[in-house]
């Protein structure tokens, strides 16, 4: 068992910088595709057999040292009540938003194991397979519940906002239903076998630090919090979140994941005794090789006076990746971080 990514994420000392890429399993893989394109998106998801084949791709191909189990963030969100679809093009689509209390009261607490079991057992089959540890997700509250209001992606967040300032009070009865859901579900996770858990807070960052501290951050501080008892390190991050960085290092969480606006040294003074994961631009990866190398030695000193650094991108890998880029940037922070 190569345990490097778990002692990193603890700040131990380890022999190499692991690394992992934020949604490594996915479209830029020819591999990926073509499971894909047997299935829809989230018959995939709902697919334990599946979920570890295109899991295990990344691993196999990449040589990463962390697995994240393939879902999405938005399934316990349908396992509430809210129908789900995904579109060709578009991405994902909650056909009844949630807007009034009426909307609210359509949803329940899920239960994990009786709406989301598939999940539970893709965790299972994987720990059989897997010689790297094995990380569990889900979404931050904020970031589902952007996805709830404004029934799917979004560029402004109107909806989300205008209940924020609006109705603030059904706001929070929001989030504290998808609170109950996910710290509910992320424990399943722990129990079935997932040896870390990452919290995704996507759309933090399109947030003013104060409505941050007011309506998003108590609600990953106590699923955090609710969390700890699992003893498996714990991450959170927050996507273009380098101006919430002092409110998100108030969190328990063990590794702070830093997307790449943000210069690592100076994150790293922020966060202090915690771990850091990041945080190359993604899109750097089409650097050409000795620039990469270069971006990638500098980012490596950059991270040398950290509690543990755990290599990864500042936020998914760009479906249009070359993987043989992917795969030499594996390959060349496991060379040069060698001690
Ligand atoms: O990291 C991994 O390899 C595990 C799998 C994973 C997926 N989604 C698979 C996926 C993870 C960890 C996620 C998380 C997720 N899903 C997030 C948080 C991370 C982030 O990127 O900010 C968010 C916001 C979602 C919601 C979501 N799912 C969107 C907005 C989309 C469409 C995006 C797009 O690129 O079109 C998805 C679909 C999705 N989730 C795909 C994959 C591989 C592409 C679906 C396909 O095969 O067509």
């Amino acid at each position: 068992m190569n345990d490097t990514f778990l002692k990193a994420c603890r700040g131990e000392k380890t022999d190499y910088t692991p690394i992992w890429m934020m949604r490594q399993a996915g479209r830029y893989l020819p591999e990926y595709q073509k499971v894909r394109g047997k299935v829809t998106f989230l018959e995939l998801c709902k697919n334990p057999e599946l979920c570890v084949e295109v899991t295990l791709q990344p691993i196999d191909i990449l040589n990463m040292d962390a697995a994240i189990m393939f879902s999405d963030i938005l399934i316990p969100m349908e396992a509430m009540g809210a129908p789900l679809e995904f579109h060709e093009g578009k991405g994902p689509v909650f056909p009844e938003s949630i807007r009034s209390k009426a909307d609210l009261d359509r949803l329940i607490v899920a239960d994990p194991y009786e709406k989301t079991g598939f999940v539970m057992e893709t965790i299972k089959l994987l720990r059989r397979e897997l010689k790297v540890p094995l990380i569990g997700f889900a979404g931050a509250p904020f970031t589902c519940a952007t996805y709830l209001i404004e029934g799917g992606s979004s560029k402004f967040f109107w909806e989300t906002k205008k209940m924020m300032f609006t109705n603030p009070a059904l706001f929070h009865e929001v989030m504290e239903k998808i609170t109950q859901t996910t710290t509910r579900y992320m424990l399943a996770q722990a129990e079935a076998g997932a040896q870390a858990l990452q919290l995704f807070d996507s759309w933090a960052g399109i947030l003013a630090p104060c409505d941050f501290e007011e309506f998003a951050l108590p609600y990953a501080t106590r699923i955090i919090a609710d969390l700890k008892k699992t003893g498996v390190p714990l991450i959170y991050f927050a996507n273009n979140g380098a101006t919430l960085l002092d409110l998100s290092v108030t969190t328990d969480a063990d590794v702070i994941g830093l997307d790449w606006r943000i210069n690592i040294g100076e994150a790293i003074r922020k966060v202090g005794k915690k771990a850091v994961q990041g945080n190359l631009d993604p899109i750097a990866l089409l650097l050409p090789r000795d620039e990469l190398r270069r971006r990638i030695q500098q980012l490596l000193k950059g991270a040398e006076g950290a509690f543990g650094h755990i290599f990864n991108l500042g936020h998914g890998i760009h479906q249009f990746t070359p993987p043989d880029q992917a795969r030499y940037a594996v390959e060349y922070v496991h060379e040069l971080s060698a001690r």
